[in-house]
């Protein structure tokens, strides 16, 4: 039995979009992934910079309000604050950590310096956010200081050995906090404790379905699009896949689909792209086969990041000339995601990260087309979610992250044709065998990769000076940080033994066991 009430998705529902959980981001490194975790009780959550007036977030609808933890100390000069306003609008808000020092502080309780609390820890719980529950849980605490008196009428719902108060409620004014962070995976009842704030306390409803993204996508591109001709760059990645199948279930032949063929792509990707989209889902797609003219390009050029800047430059004149060729064309199609706006600083206040990467394939600011971005409001597993639902194969789904200049800056050295041809053999095997033993799917990434040096081997009785091929097989969680991944000796021995017996060119099969740092996922 489920703890906490799941209400029904009644059909008078608002939009999922129109009644949002407002994250309030006060800085912690977790404020995304509330954001992510409110999503996944099915509620849609956005993330909201702490300096938004009270007005504006009302003006939103909120179902309600979560304020996030973050580094400071309530009392520190710079310490981030929100508008007071926002504990008097009659929605429900419920602060974690930094955010329920805030509110105690802001609402006449105390917040005092304390040894505080890292880690794993023991706590009681009880109250409404207690729903359903154990009395006694572990959690993730990361706090130093601590609420030494709940804001004025509260009653203290949690606490720990060395943190008395670690929870309150004030049900009448619809105010909860706790010390503990719910939305990380270290507490094992934390979503639960979130879904009874957000179903039974705030009284949202699980509307946010893949189904309903689409359907209000949908409505969005076409309310944008009207009658106007739109393009979408294809990269045979989940992203543009999707947001292409959105833009053609909202405005049908208004679209065209642009697949630039670089010649860089793995084994099997072009044609699975236009099998996919041409012979399945009848979207107009219009395929460059331009590998000569890259290849060309890429002629004597070693350099990494001369590769990307030639492949990025010749990607977009390509898809210029294609552009035009469509004659007037208003809208173009980006599969920009929520994570992208967030970390471009998109919501007021929240700190903007550096990109790691200039995304290659991505096209010059001055086309002058007004951008349509129906992921702007996912997260990646929302994406392949609704991927799922509108039938892209699943090979497309899960596809590994791919980068944007292909297999080039897979080739240590000079990019040929021939070594393509290698690397791309090389790199099948590798992925069927791991597809085979059922490890894609843990794998945040896994390929070849060739270096174009030689080695010296023996084949029957003679020798033999070829390739070496190298196996990266990583897990990770953003590809920020990565770790080599363990794959089991009888797979690698596997891959080992069709490679270099499959593939003429190479006498040597190498594995790659270094983590992020100190090395980069990709060699280039
Ligand atoms: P590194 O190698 O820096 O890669 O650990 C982190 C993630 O970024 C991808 N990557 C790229 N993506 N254009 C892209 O679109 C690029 O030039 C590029 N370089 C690396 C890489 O595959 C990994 O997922």
């Amino acid at each position: 039995m489920l703890p906490f009430p799941v209400p029904d998705e009644a059909p008078e529902a608002l939009p999922a979009q129109d009644q949002p959980v407002l994250v309030v981001d006060l800085g912690g490194q977790y404020s995304q992934l509330i954001a992510r975790r409110v999503r996944e009780a099915r509620v849609y959550s956005e993330l909201v910079g702490h300096r938004s007036s009270a007005d504006e977030l009302a003006a939103k609808n909120p179902a309600a309000l979560i304020l996030s933890g973050g580094p400071a100390s309530v009392y520190a000069d710079e310490a981030p604050q929100v508008d007071p306003g926002i504990y008097e609008l009659g929605v429900p808000v419920l602060g974690i950590c930094y955010g329920m020092q805030l509110m105690a502080q802001d609402l006449g309780g105390r917040v005092e310096r304390a040894a505080g609390e890292f880690g794993k820890t023991t706590f009681r719980l009880r109250g409404a956010l207690a729903s359903g529950l154990p009395e006694e849980q572990t959690g993730w605490m990361s706090h130093r200081d601590s609420v030494t008196a709940p804001p004025a009428g509260a009653e203290v719902t949690a606490g720990s050995e060395s943190t008395p108060i670690a929870g309150f409620e004030a049900p009448d004014r619809k105010l909860y906090g706790v010390q503990f962070h719910p939305e990380v995976a270290h507490t094992p009842h934390g979503q639960e404790v979130l879904k009874n704030f957000l179903y039974g306390i705030a009284g949202a409803r699980p509307t946010w379905t893949a189904a309903a993204v689409i359907e209000e996508q949908v409505e969005r591109i076409r309310a944008q699009v009207g009658r106007g001709r739109v393009v979408c760059g294809l990269s045979g990645g989940v992203d543009s896949a999707v947001a292409a199948l959105l833009v053609y279930k909202a405005v049908g032949d208004q679209l065209t689909c642009v697949y630039v063929d670089h010649g860089l792509m793995r084994k099997d990707e072009t044609a699975q792209v236009i099998e996919t989209f041409e012979g399945h889902f009848h979207v107009p797609l219009v395929h460059v086969d331009a590998a000569d003219r890259f290849l060309a390009r890429l002629e004597g050029v070693t350099e990494p990041e001369e590769k990307r800047l030639v492949v990025g430059e010749e990607f977009i004149r390509v898809f210029e000339e294609e552009a035009e060729k469509l004659g007037e064309t208003r809208f173009l199609v980006q599969g920009t995601l929520y994570s992208d706006v967030i970390e471009s600083g998109g919501t007021d206040g929240v700190a903007a990260k550096i990109k790691s990467h200039h995304n290659v394939g991505g096209l010059p600011e001055d086309m002058k087309m007004e951008l349509v971005e129906p992921l702007r409001a996912l997260f990646k597993d929302e994406v392949r979610r609704v991927g799922e639902e509108l039938g892209l194969p699943e090979a497309m789904v899960w596809r590994h992250p791919f980068p944007g200049p292909g297999l080039s800056i897979r080739i240590i050295g000079e990019v040929t044709r021939e070594r393509l041809d290698t690397l791309r053999e090389a790199d099948a095997i590798l992925l069927e065998e791991v597809r085979r033993a059922g490890l894609y799917r843990e794998l945040w990434q896994c390929f070849a990769v060739l270096p174009a040096i030689r080695s010296v081997g023996v084949q029957g009785d003679e020798r033999t000076y070829g390739y070496p091929i190298v196996i990266r097989a990583v897990t990770s969680e953003d590809a920020m940080t990565a770790d080599w991944a363990r794959l089991p000796y009888d797979l690698l021995e596997t891959i080992s033994s069709r490679i270099v017996n499959e593939i003429p060119a190479v006498n040597r099969v190498a594995l790659d066991l270094t983590s992020k740092p100190p090395a980069t996922i990709e060699w280039e």
